[in-house]
């Protein structure tokens, strides 16, 4: 499947691209924001990060001066830039069309590949280590957590009953395993909440995110915006909780005046149009906050 960049007009115009400016795309993925990007800088800058092999590929065709692409962690931005460097920059938080698209890489559960679900070799942990090894206790944590699936204890249970008897090698296995498992039905594949859990702890997605976002507060010029797209409450609630304006707390834990001025806005929900959501049904639970740095 073609990958369609997720509210590509809405994040670009709300990065309010200076032609001489210095950008970050944090998931370069098949390279729809950061072609946009491009399009608009005269003497600017774009660094693109991505730990995919493809992605590198596919920004190799890329023949700009002003793009680089770096095959690395985003949580690893800061080692790349000085404080107060960047005009802007993008995270498309998850999994690409085309990632799932490929079954040797093991995220689809609609076609069989080998439980990996790694987005580059760089990450050592698998999906299988994670399916065949985590305790009982670990694997509905995460599905609970990660998946929000109201089954999770069920299916951890039986998934370690049934690993002392045969080790889970595919993703069709596993798909088919929860199918039967799950008692209570949903209009999405019965194995939706739970392949997105084990994406999300194979790619240690949450703890990523956080670095990164640490690490662009500071590398941010004063203007200077970041644009999170994020698929997960758990995201969305990191991004607003680690730019609001907090409250000083008393020893007593009694709120005082704050009288420090704030030093990020963060905008309300953006979501996807009907149109776009009609065209491209991943966009559906997509949502974008623009943080600026004041
Ligand atoms: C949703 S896709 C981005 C799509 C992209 N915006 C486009 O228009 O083609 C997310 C990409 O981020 C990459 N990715 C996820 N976590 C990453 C991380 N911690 N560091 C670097 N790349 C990451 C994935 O490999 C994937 O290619």
């Amino acid at each position: 499947m073609k990958h369609f960049p997720v509210l590509l007009n809405e994040s670009i115009k709300a990065l309010s691209v200076k032609k001489s400016g210095n950008y970050v795309d944090c998931t370069f993925g098949r390279g729809g924001h950061s072609k946009k990007i491009l399009s608009l800088l005269s003497t600017g800058k774009l660094t693109s990060f991505d730990l995919d092999h493809e992605s590198e590929k596919s920004a190799a065709g890329i023949k700009n001066s002003n793009f680089n692409f770096i095959r690395a962690n985003f949580s690893e931005v800061s080692s790349f830039f000085q404080n107060s460097s960047l005009d802007g920059a993008i995270i498309d938080c998850g999994v690409s069309s085309p990632q799932i698209d490929q079954p040797e890489r093991g995220f689809s559960f609609q076609k069989d590949g080998p439980l990996d679900m790694r987005f580059g070799d760089s990450t050592s942990k698998t999906c299988y280590d994670i399916v065949n090894f985590y305790s009982e206790e670990n694997l509905a944590k995460i599905f609970k957590q990660y998946g929000e699936e109201k089954q999770s204890k069920k299916i951890a249970k039986a998934i370690c009953v049934q690993r002392e008897k045969k080790k889970f090698e595919t993703t069709m296995q596993l798909a088919i395993f929860i199918k039967e498992i799950k008692t209570i039905k949903e209009k999405k594949n019965p194995a939706t909440k739970v392949f997105q859990a084990l994406r999300m702890e194979v790619n240690s997605e949450i703890d990523n995110l956080h670095k990164c976002l640490i690490s662009l507060k500071k590398l941010m010029k004063k203007g200077g915006k970041i644009i999170v797209i994020s698929f997960h409450s758990i995201e969305d609630r990191l991004v607003k909780n680690l730019f609001k304006h907090k409250e000083k707390i008393h020893e007593k834990s009694i709120p005082i005046k704050n009288d420090s001025s704030p030093e990020f806005k963060v905008s309300k929900l953006i979501i996807p149009s009907d149109q776009e959501v009609e065209m491209n049904v991943r966009s559906r639970s997509a949502r974008m906050r623009i943080i600026t740095k004041l």
